[in-house]
């Protein structure tokens, strides 16, 4: 399988995906009840995975997203940009921010500073993938983590090289490095 010039292997299946984000839902559904929460995804990478979990979380829920960027081609930059800042009022509010990955783990925290400025009461953190190895922050609060993987750069299921394979139903990784 090919993505530009780059050539991937099946990594994690879209079925095994698809049940993981099911039981993470169920588990923010049950965590959460009464406290209807705020679901912040950060686009364009958690779009996929955002719109999947929302559904199914079933207690009274919303969704909003914002767009922070840190990353070219398939290395972390290091640098944040807030390229679409929060449009709702979250003053005392659950918040259940919604990534894709956590890489060195500089956007996720970002993003919790941001949350905790604008006066968020509950400040969560779902996150499809949890690269650990490369995580840089000490005690980063992943509260709902759905898959721990190695230090690999990977595509698909919302995740993109340089724009592309997002489309991709499951994830993958680099076929030879
Ligand atoms: P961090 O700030 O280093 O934790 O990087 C997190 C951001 O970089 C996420 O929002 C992702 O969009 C992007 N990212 C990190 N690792 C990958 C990857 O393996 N594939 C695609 N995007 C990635
Ligand atoms: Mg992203």
């Amino acid at each position: 399988m090919e993505v530009l010039d780059k050539k991937f292997r099946l990594y994690i299946t879209e079925g095994k995906i698809l049940s993981r984000v099911k039981r993470l839902g169920t588990q923010i559904s049950y965590d959460l009840v009464g406290k209807n929460p705020l679901l912040v995804v950060n686009l364009n990478g958690a779009m996929v995975f955002g719109v999947d979990l929302h559904r199914s979380i079933t207690i009274p829920s919303e969704l909003t997203t914002i767009r922070l960027k840190s990353y070219a081609g398939t290395k972390s930059t290091g640098e944040i940009k807030t390229i679409m800042p929060l449009q709702e009022d979250i003053v005392g509010r659950t918040v259940v921010i919604v990534e894709d990955i956590v890489d060195s783990g500089a956007t996720i925290q970002a993003i919790v500073q941001q949350m905790k400025d604008l006066g968020a009461a509950d400040v969560r953190i779902a996150t499809l993938l949890f690269k650990k190895e490369a995580c840089k922050i000490e005690n980063l609060p992943l509260d709902y983590v759905g898959f721990e993987i190695p230090n690999k750069f990977v595509v698909g299921y919302g995740l993109d090289y340089n724009g592309y394979g997002r489309n991709l139903r499951d994830i993958f990784v680099p076929a030879k490095e």
